[in-house]
């Protein structure tokens, strides 16, 4: 047993926890705030200050393991403006980011934003996007959650995540689909495997595998 403090209080729970599974450990009803507890969906953010440390870290609770004398709370989620677009209609959406993200121009660079889980350099990437560097900037935040730490920190209310996702999305639509994306597409448009996925429920296990190994 270590013991940590949790939300404000001193509590002693198992070694080997991680700050999800020590809330749920010590009675904690936590729902929101969790989504796939596997450090995919950036849900759970955290901040947490280890024994004998100055500087605050932030994390993912589903990730982040307690450890004897941690301090750590979660993180509420942070509300932040996301522009409405459809991207089927736009000739060309790079173009169009500065009217998407016209709040974007106004970062000044003071890089209270670099404070990500992923340590995806937040303040680099908001540069290159006001300088059109916009590849670049696809590449950099390949690992983003949108768990919006980073926007909870911006003296502009900017929010560095949704500007990252837009040029995500814009520079993927200049790309061939894959091909395999495609098929899949056409499947589905189809209703292909349905007839197959209908069986999925009644299927014994070996059968499951088998048909799991056909989409390998
Ligand atoms: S619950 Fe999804 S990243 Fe932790």
């Amino acid at each position: 047993m270590i013991t940590i403090e949790l939300e404000g209080r001193k509590i002693r729970v198992p070694e080997g926890l991680t700050v999800i599974e020590a809330l749920w450990d010590t009675g904690h009803d936590v729902k929101r705030g969790i989504g796939c507890l596997s450090g995919l969906c950036g849900a759970c953010t955290v901040a947490y200050l280890e024994a004998g440390a100055q500087r605050v870290k932030f994390g993912l609770g589903c990730q982040v393991v307690v450890a004897e004398g941690m301090n750590v709370i979660m993180l509420p989620y942070f509300p932040s403006r996301i522009a409405r677009y459809d991207m089927a209609d736009m000739a060309n959406p790079l173009q169009e980011l500065p009217g998407q993200y016209p709040e974007l121009y106004a970062c000044d660079d003071c890089k209270a934003c670099n404070i990500c889980p992923e340590w995806i350099h937040v303040a680099g990437f908001m540069k290159n996007a006001k300088e059109a560097a916009y590849a670049t900037v696809a590449e950099k935040v390949k690992d983003c959650h949108l768990c919006g730490l980073c926007a909870s920190r911006c003296p502009k209310s900017i929010a560095p995540q949704y500007v990252g996702l837009y040029l995500q999305r814009s520079c993927a639509r200049q790309q061939p689909l894959p091909p395999n994306l495609r098929k899949r597409l056409e499947e589905m448009a189809t209703f292909a495997d349905d007839a197959d996925f209908a069986r999925v429920p009644v299927m014994s296990d070996d059968e499951l595998k088998d048909f799991c190994r056909g989409f390998l």
